[in-house]
């Protein structure tokens, strides 16, 4: 059943394989995840986080950012040697040395990246850099041109893109390209973007540098104002092929763009993006799991698609209608991210028909007046209650059939 609101011209396209696009998901869980204050793991942590992200279907893996330290090197190197499936990637800034210790990491995968980056808006440049437009495109061309050397995959950030010139972000764009970068990430550093101008950031990068047609336009967006997600699948909109993101959210500060957040949104809404990506959802709550079992970061009850609470339904008019068909107020199932079943709540809100339901799974049929004997008792109970658990109910049905 389709679910498209009327009054957007997009919205109702058809949805059509023959043009459909295929959006590449760059996960970078171990490198800018492991940015967040106390996400740190160790060696073998990161190895069973990186076997994961690759049976989930990420298309590339930043597995660290190798000259960081011999412990991030060596994860990357490991990761290199054993996780097969994605292209491994290894972030290095524009200078020799960080660049040959990046080659040196991810040169053991079959599918090797090197991700070079060096910012680019003023304020980076004055205060950050001390070095003018003409010191940072030769950097950044110098640095392109080196990792290039090594591989035939590598991609060129101007970090704070979303805060650079328009006419200084083209021409530092162009120069790596010429110097062979094949994919160009535009990072929104400090989540400062939104979606109508970054829509318009990618849209500008797409009509102005005259070679961008041979490099892959990426996202990398950050959750400063709550916004990641959202100015991610802009930027998907206006041309973009590859997002950035991370399990969870996790990230520097506020986090970066959620990866089960952007892909379920991409396949939700199929009928709007028209754009498909190689994520296995099934696995995005195991995965979410382990992430948080890893990193010890919990995942907020009411997180979209992975939190405890996405498919738990609470109040009586809402159990009800899923009961009578799921899609009154489900628009995904819990099937396809990797949650057994949905979750009925019982508890204040809740109405008759959830209590019969339950009792009804519990093994119990009750009459309507014992159902109504014992609803009013739980309503009684959930009132001084926080949690109903099935052995309150029983308790409750088993009070009632021995009394009557
Ligand atoms: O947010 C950022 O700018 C980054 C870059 C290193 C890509 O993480
Ligand atoms: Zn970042």
């Amino acid at each position: 059943m389709s679910q498209s609101p009327s009054g957007n011209e997009a919205a109702e396209k058809p949805s059509d394989a023959s043009d459909s696009r295929m959006i590449r998901i760059f996960d970078t869980t171990l490198r800018d995840g492991e940015q967040s204050p106390g996400a740190s793991m160790n060696l073998v942590e990161k190895l069973e986080v990186a076997q994961a992200l690759a049976d989930l279907g990420v298309d590339i893996i930043e597995a660290g950012f190798p000259i960081a330290s011999p412990g991030d090197f060596e994860a990357v190197k490991q990761i290199a040697q054993t996780v097969r499936g994605s292209t491994i990637c290894g972030l290095a800034r524009c200078n020799d040395k960080d660049i040959d210790a990046a080659w040196e990491a991810v040169k053991y995968a079959p599918q090797a990246r090197i991700h070079v980056f060096l910012a680019t808006s003023a304020i980076h440049r004055e205060f950050k850099l001390r070095m003018t437009t003409d010191e940072i495109v030769e950097r950044a061309v110098a640095g392109v041109r080196r990792a290039a050397n090594y591989c035939d995959d590598v991609e060129f950030s101007p970090e704070d893109a979303c805060r650079t010139e328009h006419d200084f972000l083209c021409r530092v764009v162009e120069a790596a390209i010429d110097a062979g970068a094949t994919t160009i990430n535009v990072p929104d550093t400090v989540g400062y973007t939104n979606p109508k101008e970054i829509f318009n950031v990618f849209r500008m990068l797409r009509e102005r540098v005259p070679n961008m047609d041979k490099a892959v336009l990426s996202t990398h967006c950050h959750d400063d104002l709550g916004m990641a997600v959202a100015n991610s699948l802009a930027a998907v909109e206006a041309g973009a092929g590859q997002i950035e993101c991370t399990i969870n959210g996790i990230g520097e500060r506020a986090g970066n763009a959620a990866l089960e957040e952007v892909v379920m949104a991409l396949k939700t809404r199929r009928d709007f993006y028209q754009c498909d990506t190689r994520i296995d959802t099934k696995r995005l709550v195991p995965v979410s799991r382990l992430v948080s079992k890893m990193t010890g970061i919990q995942v907020q009850r009411n997180k979209a698609i992975v939190g405890r609470n996405a498919f738990a339904h609470e109040s009586g008019i809402h159990q009800d209608g899923m009961l009578k068909e799921r899609s009154t107020y489900e628009i995904m199932s819990p099937d396809d991210v990797g949650v057994a079943k949905t979750d009925l709540v019982l508890g204040k809100h809740s109405g008759r028909a959830a209590l019969a339901d339950r009792a009804k799974t519990l093994g119990y049929t009750l009459t309507s007046e014992q159902l109504q004997t014992v609803f009013d008792q739980f309503k009684r109970l959930a009132d001084k209650k926080k949690d109903i658990y099935d052995g309150d109910i029983v308790a409750l049905i088993q009070q009632q059939i021995s009394g009557s």
